[in-house]
């Protein structure tokens, strides 16, 4: 397969990338502003109506793209919204289109933040209402793929970490290996996805040519800071460093769910998803 992946200077597409290698699959990979050395990397804003044209229909001509780039900083787009929407939505509705013509597969990285987090371990059939603008963006550009795009997959995920670029568990080993006190909540329960569990996810449903709506994230609902306490734990660092707080502590400018864990079964048919544990061990070989 030819794929092409925007958004490889992520937390995703780099684990992706580095899955890929090890396949037979051709891969081209996008990034913006973080130089993304390897072969087959591409320069693109995926906001250059052109250019995504060009690079989709003349240049690369993929069977499968799978668009992971977005503005992902929540409370960054609260504030910047003609940004995010430009980004999130408008950005993929033009992707999708131009999948269409060139009847590629579509993959849509998308997230847990759609849903408005107060039932929890949604499933692929609940009801979505997202209660920030990351998450309304994200939704319009989950309806985007659904209305153009003839063959599809939307995998929603959440909270993504790893090894290969800043994020929530490099911030907590970090400070813990330090030596520094961290507040962490417990009233917000999500489903922590390893970087490179997300991209095995993703790999089996393209190679089971899949379709539709999967929760591709990680094995268990768990609250922020039972994952911090089990990070500690697993990496040998003082439990006594971390403090436990509330969200309503938080000085967030957007809304979070209270629980937008995600229900798996759906997924665990095609790739067992990682739990907690196994996960956070292999992030400690990654890391060592
Ligand atoms: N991170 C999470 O916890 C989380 C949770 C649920 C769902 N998701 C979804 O999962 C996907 C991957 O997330 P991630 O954490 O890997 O993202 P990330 O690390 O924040 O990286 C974002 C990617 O999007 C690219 N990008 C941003 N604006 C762009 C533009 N205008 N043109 C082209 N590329 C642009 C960035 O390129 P440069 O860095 O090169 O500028 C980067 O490669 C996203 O769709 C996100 O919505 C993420």
């Amino acid at each position: 397969m030819k794929i092409l992946l925007t958004g490889g200077s992520g937390l995703f597409g780099r684990a992706f990338i580095d899955l890929i290698k090890g396949t037979l699959h051709e891969l081209y990979a996008t990034y913006n502003q973080n130089l993304l050395n390897i072969e087959n990397a591409i320069s693109l804003d995926i906001t250059d109506v052109k250019q995504v044209k060009k690079i989709i229909i003349e240049k690369i001509t993929p069977d499968i793209i799978v668009h992971a780039a977005a503005f992902t900083n929540v409370d960054k787009c609260e504030v910047e919204k003609n940004k995010a929407y430009e980004i999130n939505a408008k950005a993929t509705e033009n992707i999708a289109k131009t999948a269409n013509k060139i009847h590629a597969k579509m993959i849509y990285i998308s997230t847990d933040y759609v849903f408005d987090g107060e039932k929890g371990m949604y499933s692929e059939e609940d009801e979505t209402d997202p209660i920030n603008y990351y998450g309304s963006t994200k939704l319009e550009g989950e309806k985007a793929v659904i209305e153009n795009c003839n063959d599809y997959i939307i995998a929603r995920t959440s909270v993504i970490y790893g090894a290969n670029k800043k994020n929530f568990a490099t911030w907590v080993i970090n400070e813990l290996k330090d030596g520094r006190k961290i507040n962490i909540i417990t009233d917000q329960w999500v489903s922590p996805t390893l970087n490179i569990d997300l991209a095995e996810q993703i790999l089996a449903l393209i190679e089971k040519d899949e379709y539709g709506i999967f929760h591709t994230a990680g094995g268990e609902r768990i609250s922020r800071y039972d994952f911090v306490i089990k990070l500690a734990e697993i990496f040998g660092f003082n439990k006594e460093l971390v403090n436990p707080t509330t969200s309503d502590k938080m000085k967030w400018i957007a809304r979070r769910p209270r629980d937008s864990s995600l229900n798996v079964s759906k997924i665990s048919n095609i790739k067992k998803p990682y739990k907690v544990s196994y996960a956070l061990e292999k992030l400690k070989e990654m890391i060592k």
